[in-house]
């Protein structure tokens, strides 16, 4: 049961790597335009912080997909995971870079034949985009759900779930209970799963108590 943050923000995932709870990174082409940075440098970075797993996606022709999967596998060494579209193109980079042994992020993934295929082509995970099944009226978990079942059954233990586009605390719990082996969550969500309104009322009382207990003696 893995957390990945998803964004490229590297203050907040410094702040968050300290916790000990994080496994990885995942980027997109828009969060990396969202920090402003050159792609590169935030990587860099990244690998410079021990974390383990970046996805770092490539967009493009075949070729150009592949020849920069390839480029920033050698770069960034093993904690570089590539991440490729669930399009014929992308399926066969994942395919060709699966069998030099790069891990490969099959993204934008929306129904459990593309997770099949994306499985069949070697891909370290498939990424079920929750959130954006949701917007469109279908039933994001339920997308996760199948997949895990498919691939239970069919006994698919190379690849793994990662479910994405997570939007609230309730479904990270509920991708798990599914059979997401990788919840990627941007760092508002991370913040939310500590939060309990019980937790924070029973620790005012333990507070008061513990304070109370203590004058006495
Ligand atoms: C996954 O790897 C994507 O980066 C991400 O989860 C997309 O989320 P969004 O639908 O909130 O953009």
């Amino acid at each position: 049961m893995k957390i990945f943050l998803d964004t490229a923000d590297t203050n907040l995932i410094e702040k968050h790597y300290a916790t000990g709870l994080i496994d990885g990174i995942t980027t997109n082409p828009t969060l990396i335009k969202k920090s402003g940075r050159d792609p590169e440098d935030v990587y860099k970075q990244l690998i410079d912080l021990g974390i383990p797993d970046i996805s770092m996606e490539v967009v493009g022709t075949q070729e150009q997909m592949l020849w920069e999967g390839r480029r920033l596998a050698n770069k960034f060494g093993k904690n570089a995971t590539i991440k490729v579209p669930c399009t014929p193109d992308g399926l066969d980079v994942c395919r060709q870079l699966s069998r030099s042994l790069v891990k490969v992020n099959v993204t934008l993934i929306f129904s459990a034949s593309q997770a099949i295929l994306a499985a069949k082509a070697g891909a370290k995970y498939v990424s079920p985009f929750v959130g954006r099944v949701d917007d469109n009226s279908f039933g994001g978990l339920c997308l996760v759900k199948e997949i895990a079942s498919i691939f239970t059954k069919q006994n698919v233990f190379e690849t793994e779930i990662l479910a994405a586009s997570i939007r609230g605390v309730r479904q990270v719990g509920r991708a798990f209970e599914y059979g997401a082996h990788i919840c990627t969550i941007p760092p508002t969500i991370f913040d939310k799963m500590y939060n309990h309104i019980l937790t924070e009322k029973g620790l005012e009382i333990f507070e008061k108590d513990f304070i109370a207990s203590h004058e006495n003696y």
